[in-house]
């Protein structure tokens, strides 16, 4: 199956509030053309293995480009963002809207209950298993709702570092049930629970240097990677365990503090099968 990637391009995008660390100091020092070019590159890059969908930008919301918190997807069923800064929280309407257009059962949890979609919700890939990110901008709260919705078992992790304060900035489960990840940017208990629960050989360990790159926030289909820079030590980690990385800079979006992956989100999200497990 061919898959689709939702995606949003750089119209209205600019740096014009700080809400996380990366922001500070840039407000009004972004090139919208490099951030088109740069868009466009990555665009191009995930088109040649999937199908790019996209949304209109809207006035207003800078950091709507960022799609992976519109939501988070499984099947035919969407649990919308509830973004935690009042700066974000116009995108939930116009990504309601389209999702609800696109045949998506569109799930609602109250307003008072952060949840920042697929930059803190990330399906594993071994095991039916959703690992969620707390501790800076989604509320840990939020698990029963959506292990509910979604009868899936979800497994929290907290977040310690606020230069990694979305989930999927120091966390990126890979196709064939590896994850990269870097452990700094967690307490130790969910440290350990990675460790329990991910079997060492499918652990790809990120240094801090490259998690400064963006490189854990990488979009995976199938074998290919797409992320924003990367050591030559861990594309070698990459490669001997069979993907292709591609490299594209996205610096104009680091600006913001997203990169590759916060610039998507995969629409057809499939429920792992419990069975991958056995044969693992
Ligand atoms: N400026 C945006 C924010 O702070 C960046 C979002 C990046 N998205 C992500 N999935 N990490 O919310």
């Amino acid at each position: 199956m061919t898959e689709r990637i939702l995606m949003c391009a750089p119209d209205h995008f600019e740096v014009a509030y700080v809400i996380n660390p990366w922001m500070e100091g840039n407000i009004a020092h972004g090139d919208n053309k490099a951030a088109t070019r740069q868009w466009q590159a990555l665009a191009r890059l995930i088109g040649k293995v999937a199908q790019v969908e996209r949304i209109t930008a809207a006035p207003g919301v800078p950091d709507m480009v960022f799609t992976a918190n519109a939501g988070l997807v499984l099947e035919n069923k969407f649990v919308l963002s509830r973004f935690r800064h009042a700066e974000r929280q116009g995108e939930e309407a116009h990504f309601a809207h389209w999702f609800d257009a696109q045949g998506f059962e569109v799930l609602t949890l109250p307003r008072d209950m952060p949840f920042e979609g697929a930059g803190d919700a990330l399906f594993d890939r071994r095991e039916p298993l959703l690992w969620l990110g707390y501790g800076h901008r989604s509320d840990q709260a939020c698990a029963p709702l959506i292990a509910k919705w979604l009868d899936i078992e979800i497994a929290p992790l907290k977040l310690v570092d606020e230069r990694f304060y979305h989930l999927d900035t120091c966390f990126c489960p890979l196709e064939g049930g590896y994850l990269m990840y870097h452990p700094a940017a967690f307490d130790a208990v969910s440290q350990a629970r990675i460790i329990a629960r991910v079997p060492a050989e499918y652990r790809i360990q990120v240094s801090d240097a490259d998690a400064m790159n963006f490189a854990c926030n990488a979009v995976n289909c199938g074998r290919s990677i797409f992320l924003n820079r990367s050591s030559d030590a861990l594309k070698h980690a990459l490669r001997s365990r069979g993907f292709a990385v591609h490299e594209t800079p996205l610096t104009e979006f680091m600006k913001a503090g997203g990169s590759a992956k916060c610039l998507t989100i995969k629409l057809t999200e499939a429920r792992q099968p419990a069975a991958v497990l056995a044969v693992a």
